[in-house]
């Protein structure tokens, strides 16, 4: 058994070879002076490999990097098991006007023609598309350990999720916190504005509002929810994101709209927010399923 971390792994292969008790090697990467990356693997010739490789920017570096390791492993009598902490391109998830590619068919179509065999990934856009990947998936939901480390921090929380989308994330992140929860139902248009479609009520009056999203990106539905949770009296807006992408601007854009602390998961490195760790949930996921295909 053997965990391979690949360079946008993020800790978690350590995490994972630590809890599993599985050896642990680095993916050697190079660059040819054209750009063009290629991989060095350690020989492997049977038994398990677990890549960690998490697919967040630069995306398709990354994604790359997952597809020529395991390409390079397949073949051999091994069986291989992606560990895809951020899953790239999952948003794509439909065509949303005519003529669009869905990018994460796309993406499931590659990992499957690389050998891998089965996927773990950590709250993605979207389950339902991942399952043309043929293989094995499991799903884990890091928003219930994300409420632990939450647990304790406020002295009025409530939990608030940005868009309908989120409803489930969000009540499970509130049943942790043994708080309320309420949400916003928010409209996206063509060019990525965000707009608040409908307002579900709560009692927002001097409370430490907790917005709770799968991935912030822009950082504009954070924005637009936390807006909405100070016009409503909110003592405090934090944000906790699983993903936190948090692309140029967005830190500046929160800051705005009174956001006073950012939480977040090491799927992604981003070093202005108190991240916690998920290889364990992960790793819980890996043997849940040994145990399914024993
Ligand atoms: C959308 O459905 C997701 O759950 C997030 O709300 C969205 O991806 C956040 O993106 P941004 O930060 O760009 O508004």
């Amino acid at each position: 058994m053997l965990v391979l971390g690949g360079t946008a792994s993020n800790g978690i292969d350590i995490g994972l070879s630590r809890v599993l008790g599985y050896d642990l090697e680095k993916i050697e990467t190079s660059k040819f002076p054209d750009g063009e990356i290629k991989v060095r693997i350690p020989e492997i010739k049977e038994g398990k490999v677990v890549i960690v490789q998490s697919t967040h920017y630069p995306q398709e570096k990354n994604l790359f990097e997952l597809l020529l390791t395991a390409d390079a492993i397949k073949g051999s009598n091994v069986e291989i098991t992606a560990v895809i902490p951020y899953l790239a391109y999952a948003r794509q998830n439909r065509s949303f006007y005519p003529g669009e590619g869905i990018s994460i068919s796309t993406v499931m179509s590659l990992l499957k023609a690389v050998g891998i065999k089965s996927l773990v990934t950590v709250n993605p856009h979207r389950s339902g598309p991942l399952m043309n990947f043929g293989g094995k998936i499991e799903v884990i939901r890091a928003e219930r350990r994300l409420a632990q480390h939450l647990m304790g921090v406020f002295t009025r929380p409530m939990v608030l999720a940005p868009d309908s989308g989120g409803v489930e994330l969000a009540r499970s992140a509130a049943e942790v916190l043994g708080c309320e929860f309420t949400y916003l139902d928010k409209n996206r248009d063509a060019y990525g504005n965000v707009s608040i479609k409908e307002a579900h009520g709560g009692d927002f009056a001097g409370k430490d509002i907790i917005i709770f999203d799968d991935i912030i990106s822009s950082g504009g539905t954070i924005e637009l929810a936390a807006r909405h949770a100070y016009s409503k009296g909110a003592a405090s807006v934090s944000a906790a994101g699983v993903h936190l992408i948090m692309v140029d601007g967005a830190a500046e854009r929160l800051k705005n709209a009174g956001v006073q602390r950012i939480f977040g998961t090491n799927t992604v490195p981003y070093e202005k927010a108190e991240t916690v760790d998920v290889s364990e949930d992960i790793a819980e996921g890996i043997r849940r399923m040994e145990r399914d295909i024993s």
